[in-house]
């Protein structure tokens, strides 16, 4: 198959929404990640999109909205919580995970009775799924355990001659995915996975928000994942990832001690003057490193690297979804010095 890479442009965003609205598979930008869109409730498209990631079946697939009012045609129930959070977040990088109804295959949620309804900010992903008139079934871009896709180029890397087209938006705003969160009770959410929706701002309207363990845990064998997604290594570049926790002095030591062919370092921007070994760096703060750090870990690869020591990034705020995918991509190595 021919993937064809179409711009932003009126006449291409058409020919994006027939081919989806026909059950091809689209990569689209979004603000978060570029995603592999297809329409949710064909569970054929839904089919094609598991296979071209590779995904395991029981991974479940968020559904993409123009507004937040569709969730209704989806759903068998809304939470008076989920609207408030609606009003906030959306559009924007939030999922909420509510009870489906028929009209979400169980193809698309992975086999649970429930789906990820998210309403995207990015105005060309927003003009696909008006124009397509469908809910947009569509996981990171990425084969499946890679670094999720920030830009078109990612897209065309991973799934050339596996989809029908790719939409070029641009640079991905945030660069991780969306924060991910089911409803507890009326007054209390769960993160299922971290992103630029941070606790903080969750906690403007919900008076508890949990952060599940496997946001920073390695599941035990036999453990149940709330989020299925969280039991699967991800991210990960060929690259052996390694985070390192501690002062700069100390992880400078620490290199230098471990320095070899093929080690590089994922250090700060502050880090740069001093530190005398090969590197790559990710931001000055935490929304910098959400933004850069799938295209360095894509980077990293390119440029041979065998060895990656990463420097761990903070845990509040944004940091707490660099810190999550780290670990991950990391298959949860930390050293702490
Ligand atoms: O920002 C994003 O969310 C991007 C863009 C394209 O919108 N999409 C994305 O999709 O990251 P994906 O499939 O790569 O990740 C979806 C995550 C997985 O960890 C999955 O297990 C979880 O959300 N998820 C989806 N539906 C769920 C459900 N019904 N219950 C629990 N977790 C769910
Ligand atoms: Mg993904």
């Amino acid at each position: 198959m021919d993937t064809v890479l179409l711009s932003d442009n009126e006449a291409d965003l058409l020919k994006a929404a027939e081919l989806i609205k026909e059950g091809e598979i689209v990569g689209i930008p979004t603000e978060t990640v570029y995603g592999l869109g297809a329409d949710a409730s064909n569970e054929e498209a839904v089919r094609k999109v598991f296979e071209a990631k590779g995904r395991p079946a029981d991974n479940p697939l968020i559904v993409h909205l123009a507004d937040f009012s569709q969730a209704a045609d989806y759903t068998r129930f809304i939470p008076e919580i989920a609207y408030k959070l609606a009003e906030k977040f959306c559009p924007g990088p939030l999922t909420m995970v509510l009870p489906k109804n028929d009209k979400i295959p169980m193809i698309t949620s992975g086999g649970l009775d429930t789906v990820g309804i998210r309403v995207p900010s990015h105005k060309v992903m927003h003009r696909i799924i008006e124009l397509s008139g469908r809910p947009i079934a569509a996981p990171s871009a990425n084969t499946s355990g890679y670094p999720s896709p920030t830009s078109a180029a990612h897209v065309m890397r991973d799934m050339n001659g596996k989809i029908s087209a790719v939409v070029d938006g641009g640079s991905s705003e945030f660069g991780v995915e969306s924060t991910v969160i089911s409803i507890e009770s009326e007054s209390a959410v769960r993160i299922l996975r971290p992103g630029c929706i941070t606790k903080e701002m969750l906690e403007q309207v919900c008076s508890e928000v949990i952060i599940d363990h496997a946001i920073l845990h390695e599941l035990e064998a036999g453990q149940k994942a709330a989020s299925p997604g969280m039991k699967y290594k991800h991210y990960s570049p060929k690259a052996d990832i390694i985070m390192v926790e501690g002062d700069l002095e100390s992880f400078i030591a620490y290199v230098g001690r471990n320095n070899g062919e093929g080690v590089y370092s994922l250090i700060f921007n502050s880090d740069s003057e001093v530190f005398p070994y090969r590197n790559m760096t990710y931001g000055k703060d935490s929304s910098e490193q959400a933004h850069l750090l799938f295209q360095r870990l894509r980077e990293l690869d390119d440029a041979g690297a065998k060895k990656v020591y990463v420097r761990a990034p903070e845990t509040n705020g944004v940091g707490l979804a660099v810190y999550n995918r780290l670990i991950r991509a990391a298959g949860f190595e930390v050293i702490r010095i």
